[in-house]
């Protein structure tokens, strides 16, 4: 399966990428989440993306588009889930183009629908763990511990463009560059609208409904039965 995740910042790309790759078996591969792991380590990619991430503003297109071509060619059989690529028509038609080279497609397409009001809170409540990359909220989902990660207990941390000033530039430039990509999408194929102001599970539910639909169609079952509690790995 080869499955595109859309969706403004806060709107639960990653916590629900992440319940579809432990369901599905595919590769969960984050934009986002890549960017930061190259930062950490300090490599030219993560150098030159950094002004941008901490400004909320878009990586240039080349560099993003030849990370994930990367990420891409490195996923198992099973297929992927992409969560924050792609996120300019740009980088959609060069994901199309390097598919159709493949000889494959993108499979099918979810748009995750938020409130503006919702991402707000969502994104400034949001904890992760720098360690394994999992995602709490400090309201929402909790970890077991107050600020202590539930999978290895690491000291959970707010991301450095988790502030209000960058999350209003995040947002933006998500209603400029990336909200067109939903109707580039459109215009060739079906773009499954969902609405994700509810509670994640009732998301997750939703999600899994269509997944499954279209996994049987293709003869697969999930890999799991249930994969409720989401976390994100990078
Ligand atoms: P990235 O890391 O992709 O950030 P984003 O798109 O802004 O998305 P977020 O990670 O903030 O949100 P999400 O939708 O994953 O929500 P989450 O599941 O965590 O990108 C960061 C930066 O990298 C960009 O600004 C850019 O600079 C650069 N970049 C990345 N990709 C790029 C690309 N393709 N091109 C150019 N530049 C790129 O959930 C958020 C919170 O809400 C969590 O606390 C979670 O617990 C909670 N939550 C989730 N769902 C629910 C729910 N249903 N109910 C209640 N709480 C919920």
């Amino acid at each position: 399966m080869r499955i595109v995740v859309l969706g403004a910042p806060g709107a639960g790309k990653g916590t629900h990428c992440k319940r579809i790759a432990d369901r599905y078996g595919v590769a969960h591969l984050s934009s986002g989440d890549i960017l930061r792991r190259e930062r950490a380590e300090g490599s030219e990619l993560g150098r030159k993306a950094q002004s941008y991430m901490d400004a909320g503003s878009l990586v240039p297109d080349d560099l993003i588009v030849e990370m994930m071509s990367n990420a891409i060619q490195k996923a198992g059989p099973a297929g992927f889930v992409l969560d924050g690529f792609p996120r300019t028509v740009r980088q959609a038609e060069a994901l199309d183009g390097s598919l159709a080279a493949a000889q494959s497609g993108v499979d099918i397409v979810l748009n995750l629908q938020v409130d503006d009001g919702v991402v707000l809170d969502r994104i400034t409540g949001r904890r992760s763990c720098p360690q394994c990359g999992a995602v709490y909220h400090v309201r929402n989902m909790p970890p077991k511990v107050d600020g202590v990660c539930d999978v290895d207990g690491t000291k959970l941390v707010q991301r450095p463009d988790d502030t209000e000033a960058v999350v209003k530039n995040r947002i933006e430039t998500y209603y400029r560059q990336t909200e067109p990509v939903v109707d580039y999408y459109k215009a060739a194929r079906t773009v499954h609208n969902i609405d994700a102001n509810k509670d994640a599970d009732s998301v997750a539910a939703v999600l899994f409904k269509k997944l499954d639909a279209f996994a049987a169609k293709r003869g697969k079952t999930p890999a799991k039965a249930d994969a409720s509690k989401g976390t994100k790995v990078r």
